[in-house]
């Protein structure tokens, strides 16, 4: 596997690879891999001839800075891991590569940045835009995969290839859970063994919501009773929890004209932040 950190370097790589005419797959990543990573590289493996990964800590998209400083950094486990699974590139640019000049650009996402992570993690989709869209650029990958935990990144990220006119095909992979339902996320390795059981609330809620959905009890119930499991519960401070058309994410009055909603979670344990979500069938 090659490993680049400067984006020449890469771009020579690429260029010989698409003049052999193969096709390329990106998996842009924060680092800290696990098995919900490795899922997207081995799908990218699938469909293209070439898979690329970025590791980058992306300054721009967090609104806090302790969460920043504490965002978990493996990188040589990191490269071992990708080696094994096959992966054919990684780029694990400087902060200084990525950004020689400030990036002062502002993306509109519309209504989709405004609610939910968007609202409580102000300016974070548009430094995800700042960073994806160089990483499309450098990269010029035909498709890119991420997870769908994060299922608002997904929508935005969708969006954005359309607001730069950018041809690559925006592929979503499903959750990755471990054993019990905790979704696979990087935060996760911040968690203490007593935390990752706590943290359990998040998936048992969801699955509580989908519970009531399935039996058409309204929207603003299921509200209520996820705020009542968290009110119970002294480890767990919930953020927010929502029903969101999962097109729109705009949020879901009742089941009348409702297509397919998902249910949207992010709670805290201690300092350490998670969100997940789940699909209900209204
Ligand atoms: O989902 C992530 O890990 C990041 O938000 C991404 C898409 C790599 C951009 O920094």
């Amino acid at each position: 596997m090659h490993v680049f950190d400067k984006i020449s370097g890469l771009q020579d790589f690429l260029t010989l690879q698409r003049n052999a005419n193969a096709s390329i797959g990106f998996v842009p990543t924060m680092g800290a891999l696990h098995a919900g990573h490795i899922s997207l590289v081995e799908a990218a493996l699938a469909d293209n001839d070439i898979v690329v990964c970025s590791i980058f800590v992306n300054p721009t998209q967090f609104n806090n800075q302790g969460d920043l400083d504490n965002y978990p950094r493996t990188l040589g486990e990191d490269i071992r891991k990708l080696k094994s699974a096959g992966c054919h590139a990684v780029f694990v640019p400087a902060v200084e590569e990525m950004y020689p000049e400030p990036d002062t650009r502002k993306f509109d996402f519309g209504n989709l940045e405004n609610v939910m992570e968007g609202e409580f993690r102000p300016g974070h989709f548009n430094g995800v835009g700042q960073v994806v869209s160089k990483l499309f650029d450098i990269v010029k990958p035909h498709k890119a995969y991420f997870g769908q935990k994060d299922f608002q990144q997904l929508a935005v990220i969708r969006k954005l290839a359309k607001l730069i006119n950018s041809p690559v095909e925006v592929v979503g992979c499903p959750t990755m859970r471990e054993e019990g339902g905790l979704a696979m996320s990087s935060r996760n390795l911040r968690l203490s063994p007593q935390e990752r059981q706590d943290a359990l609330l998040l998936f048992n809620a969801l699955k509580k919501a989908r519970q009531m959905a399935d039996k058409r009890q309204s929207p603003d119930a299921i509200r209520q009773e996820v705020q009542s499991i968290f009110d119970a519960s002294d480890k767990v401070r919930l953020e927010y929890f929502e029903i969101a058309d999962s097109e729109t994410l705009q949020p879901i009055a009742d089941w009348k004209n409702a297509k397919e909603s998902t249910a949207c979670i992010a709670a805290w344990l201690n300092d350490v932040r998670l969100i997940d979500n789940m699909t209900l069938f209204p």
